[in-house]
């Protein structure tokens, strides 16, 4: 059995019915398209799942309309649903060359009827070869007057700036998650579904990152699981752990709690985060700290707390954490973090000491990790906190070669 993707079942078919965000674009497009200044050659730019390919089917669609031109098309005229095949969407990461092009030059000498449009649109331009925009550079310094191109891309840069002057340029940017949120709310509701939380779109939206495609895409794969759809769940499906699980690393290091730290974070990747993830969600939970951009009021108290981490020191956390993204060696990189002058005079204790007394009383324990019972209390210096197995033993050698090297 197959069903429609949510991403498609939803493509908004015009601007005004569950089009979300992008504004400014889709009001500049309507102007344009009802006013008959719209050119022949149309640039969408912006990141993934934003609604290119979207608008340029609204435009393709409402340029022809019976009812049109206009950016609400009927969806039912022979022009909207293409009966006519005036519209040509060509896929250029994988038409690429000289000879596409060749084939669209070809097809532009039949003529269509007075006042409609033959309309292409060339998605993912940014992939064409060299000797392909030169071949398109030259139809679109005199396109057919019935001839009009929408190129969109994720990549304007790669462009040549002889294709981008040429063309009327639209820009589409991120969504932001409260929107987001509150699409993929209406979705959920006209699907019947209600048994979610507002965390969990939270969680989704946030994830996508300004991308509407992707937040659908996490979200018909959070429904799969066929449970609650709640934050915990999105977490498992997207292999992340709840971001105030960094926020209580960053108060361990407040704490000056080195042990506490690294149990903490150890602890993160047992519960499968790959280490990758690990650095960009904690880089990505500290921008949130350092923009003060905090939801929950337990997250908020654990933020009231990190006095002892000032700007500066988080974007010192910070430079880091970038710089050992690639190597993934987390141990490694708790201890740097814990090298950096205005935490290291918080302590009281040398590293090496507790070093040495881990060696002696490491044992196997419960995980540290415990999101039932959500305390924001770390301990000052020493802790009840056990780490889970030898493993800490390893990383805290791993250490004391370290500063044997250092
Ligand atoms: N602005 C938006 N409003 C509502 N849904 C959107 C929006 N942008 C994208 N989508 C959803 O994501 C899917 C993919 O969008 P698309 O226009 O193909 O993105 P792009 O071409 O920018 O990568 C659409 O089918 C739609 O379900
Ligand atoms: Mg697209
Ligand atoms: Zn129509």
């Amino acid at each position: 059995m197959t069903t429609v993707a949510l991403n498609k079942k939803y493509r908004p078919q015009d601007f005004k019915n569950g089009f979300v965000g992008q504004e400014y674009t889709a009001k500049m497009i309507d102007n344009a398209l009802t006013q008959g200044k719209l050119s022949n050659a149309i640039l969408l730019s912006g990141e993934r799942g934003g609604g290119k390919t979207t608008t340029a089917r609204i435009i393709a669609k409402g340029l022809n309309c019976e009812q049109g031109p206009t950016s609400t098309p009927c969806g039912k005229c022979a022009y909207c649903t293409d009966q006519l095949m005036l519209i040509n969407e060509i896929d250029a990461a994988s038409n690429r060359g000289v000879e596409e092009v060749r084939n669209i030059k070809e097809s532009l000498k039949y003529s269509t009827q007075e006042g409609k449009y033959k309309v292409y649109i060339i998605d993912e331009v940014h992939m064409m070869t060299k000797e392909a925009f030169n071949a398109l550079l030259k139809t679109l310094e005199e396109p057919p007057s019935n001839v009009v191109f929408i190129l969109c891309t994720t990549d304007p840069e790669k462009l040549p700036a002889t294709i981008i002057s040429r063309t009327q340029h639209f820009k589409f940017g991120k969504i932001p998650v409260e929107k987001i949120m509150s699409h993929l709310k209406e979705i959920l509701e006209k699907e019947g579904i209600t048994d979610f939380t507002t965390d969990a779109l939270r969680v989704i939206a946030e994830h996508a990152n300004g991308g509407m495609r992707d937040s659908l895409t996490l979200l018909e794969q959070c429904l799969l699981l066929n449970e609650e759809l709640n934050a915990e769940n999105v977490y498992k499906v997207i292999g992340t752990v709840d971001h105030t699980l960094y926020l209580k690393l960053l108060l361990g290091m407040n704490n000056n709690n080195f042990e506490y730290t690294l149990a903490l974070a150890k602890d993160i990747i047992y519960k499968g985060v790959q280490p990758k993830y690990f650095y960009k969600d904690f880089l990505a939970t500290i921008t949130n700290v350092i923009l003060r951009k905090i939801y929950t009021s337990h997250d908020k108290e654990i933020v009231s707390q990190l006095k002892n981490l000032n700007t500066n020191t988080l974007l010192q956390v910070s430079d880091i954490l970038q710089r050992d993204m690639k190597e993934g060696f987390i141990e490694l990189t708790m201890i740097k973090l814990f090298q950096i002058d205005s935490i290291k005079s918080l302590r009281k204790t040398d590293i090496k000491e507790v070093v040495s007394k881990k060696e002696e009383t490491v044992s196997p324990q419960q995980p540290i990790v415990n999101e039932s019972s959500a305390t924001t209390e770390v301990p000052e210096s020493k802790t009840e906190i056990q780490p889970k197995d030898n493993e800490i033993v390893h990383s805290l050698l791993a250490f004391k070669v370290f500063s044997a090297l250092a």
